[in-house]
């Protein structure tokens, strides 16, 4: 596979078969990924992965919390409060394309909010990732975790599986730190759900949109 075919192929997958995944092949794919850059090198990146008799446990907690109502104070703000467009039309639009795909009409806010919480349970796949950072660190380096973490996603594909990265967990950060056992001088900043992509998933169908190179790149070469 080329790296143009990886991209080309990686996709936020949100529907995965139980099949177990080698924790061999987690374990070389992560230390991988790590060849990403980061500024200065400082590489700061914390991983935690979670799988088998664990992450059914951890799963089973946040379904009892999410059944109880339980809420926290967000680890940071997932987007700006006062979104514009582009982007917030951009947002609309990938959350209406996904929920068109599964089917589950915008009136049906209780029916949305019920797919959203598969988030919670990794979307079935039976390998869940958590990435923190040291509370200091800044932009630059947060930076350095998206390539860290598109990295990852792209060695994913390479080896046949698929993923989800999930902001999502930012909600629960306080769960998933105590579960995790993270210091508390770190930070959480997303989960991810890796797995066998589940094809007859109608969610998985979904191709997102980009716009066009000419609403976001210039280029000058006189
Ligand atoms: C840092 C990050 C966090 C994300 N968090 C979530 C999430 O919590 N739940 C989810 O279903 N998708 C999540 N996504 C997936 C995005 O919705 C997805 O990347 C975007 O719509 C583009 O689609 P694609 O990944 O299929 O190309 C996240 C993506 C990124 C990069």
């Amino acid at each position: 596979m080329t790296v143009t075919e990886a991209v080309e192929a990686r996709r936020s997958v949100r529907g995965f078969l139980d099949t177990p995944v080698d924790p061999a092949l987690i374990r070389a794919l992560v230390e991988r990924a790590a060849r990403a850059p980061s500024g200065g090198n400082l590489q700061p990146w914390h991983i935690d992965v979670v799988g088998g008799a664990a992450l059914d446990g951890f799963k089973a907690e946040l379904a009892a919390a999410l059944a109880a109502g339980h809420k926290e104070t967000p680890a940071y703000a997932i987007y700006p409060l006062a979104l514009d467009d582009p982007y917030e039309a951009r947002r609309r639009a990938i959350g209406e394309a996904m929920y068109g795909h599964i089917g589950i009409p915008r009136e049906d806010r209780a029916g949305r909010r019920a797919w959203f919480a598969r988030n919670f349970a990794f979307f079935g796949a039976p390998v869940g990732l958590f990435c923190t950072v040291e509370r200091g660190m800044g932009p630059p380096q947060w930076s350095d975790l998206g390539m860290y973490l598109q990295t990852l996603m792209l060695l994913i594909v390479e080896a046949g599986l698929a993923a989800c990265p999930q902001e999502c967990w930012a909600i629960y950060p306080e769960t998933v730190t105590r579960f995790l056992g993270t210091p508390a001088e770190r930070m959480l900043f997303c989960g991810m759900a890796i797995g066998y992509e589940d094809t007859s998933e109608p969610a998985n169908a979904l191709r997102s949109e980009r716009a066009p190179l000419e609403d976001w790149a210039t280029f000058r070469f006189d």
